[in-house]
């Protein structure tokens, strides 16, 4: 980032591009709003951190106030625990395999952890290689309506799957995860589960659930004891059209330059799939775009090749031109971010710090 040819950025416009940007402001906005809303409701804050993937953000939401963190896979754990980052620290993977349970006793050893999983497979193998000295906490995830990935199919056979957790060795049964909680019919599986599991002398000691789209609504909900949310705290495309916050609100950009205008009605970027992700909108979208390119709302990135967006400018009133600098908004911050090695996080422009994405890449 700071070659010797460009020397120390000044603001995030002697940035080369493509080049990832977060406002130090809209992201501590971002993250406060979202620990009022707990503090509000009576729910823990648990950030999901594989948005940012940045140790120094998870303390940012640690000191706000979050009663732990939650990570996508175990090599995002150790990340977070090199960094300092201990204390209740929730792995939302099913781990399994000799290499990775070696590191999960390790990791174990270092901080308060607590898996999700969803068979008994699963549950032998952490429990054959947990240190008795460290139990490793374990959450049942149950399957929600509507998304068809991991999770136990029903709170009877979650159920058995606790009991089973209950005794096995070097493990503690802990309660239970969902995702997503967004649809109704979602938050009342997730709803009767707790229930059912009372009634049945196993009361989850905590009921994890949320995620960008519901949190606003997870208190009406009576399941949940904590909030997992990565998006919000950076925004992206798909969180603005799904009605959660604005584009003003959004604290991560991407700084672009374009790079041809092959006609009229078309210009290419300087970032394609190897920056953005090739993530579609979440919602269905007749002008179905890749992102939200700030100075040209009409503008649609209709395709994407591995170095070049392709933008469609032919309804906007004045259009792009060659060497032109954007600031684009993704469909889906997270994926974008895991393309980048370091954050440089600005204050109305001025550079603040460059951050390493250190959990980048971590996908074992
Ligand atoms: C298990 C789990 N929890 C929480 C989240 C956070 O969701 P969001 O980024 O929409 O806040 C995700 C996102 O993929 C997830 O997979």
């Amino acid at each position: 980032m700071t070659s010797p040819a460009q020397g120390k950025p000044r603001t995030i416009d002697d940035l080369d591009t493509p080049a990832m940007v977060v406002d130090m402001d809209k992201l501590q906005a971002n993250i406060n709003e979202l620990q009022a809303y707990c503090d509000t409701h009576g729910l823990n804050n648990r950030p999901h951190i594989k948005t940012h993937k940045v140790t120094y953000i998870a303390k940012l939401q640690l000191d706000a106030g979050a009663t732990g963190i939650a990570c996508q896979k175990l090599g995002e754990v150790e990340v977070m625990v090199e960094a300092g980052i201990t204390g209740d620290i929730m792995l939302c993977y099913n781990v399994m395999g000799a290499q990775k349970l070696e590191r999960l006793r390790a990791v174990s050893q270092l901080t308060d952890i607590t898996l999700t999983i969803d068979s008994e497979y699963t549950a032998r193998g952490i429990s054959a290689y947990a240190d008795p000295n460290h139990p490793i906490n374990l959450v049942v995830e149950l399957a929600m309506p509507d998304f068809e990935r991991t999770g136990v199919q029903t709170q009877e056979d979650a159920l058995a799957l606790a009991k089973v957790i209950d005794k096995l060795p070097g493990v503690h049964f802990r309660g239970l995860m969902m995702y997503p909680t967004t649809k109704p019919e979602q938050q009342q599986t997730a709803a009767a589960a707790r229930e059912y599991f009372e009634r049945n002398g196993l009361a989850p000691e905590i009921v994890s659930g949320g995620g960008s789209v519901d949190f606003h609504d997870l208190h009406r909900i009576p399941h949940a004891t904590e909030v997992r949310v990565g998006t919000f705290n950076y925004g992206d495309r798909n969180t603005v059209a799904n009605g959660v916050m604005t584009y003003e609100q959004c604290a991560q950009h991407f700084i672009c330059t374009v790079v041809s205008k092959p006609t009229p009605d078309r210009v290419i970027l300087d970032g394609g799939t190897k920056t953005f992700t090739s993530d579609m909108p979440q919602l269905d979208d007749p002008r179905s775009t890749f992102c939200h390119i700030l100075e040209y709302p009409e503008a649609r990135m209709f395709a994407q090749s591995e170095e070049h967006g392709h933008v469609d400018v032919s309804l906007c009133e004045r259009t792009p031109q060659i060497g032109e600098r954007v600031s684009v908004i993704p469909n889906h911050a997270c994926g974008a971010t895991n393309n980048f090695d370091e954050v440089v996080m600005h204050r109305n422009g001025e550079v603040v710090a460059i951050w390493p994405i250190w959990a980048r890449g971590k996908i074992r």
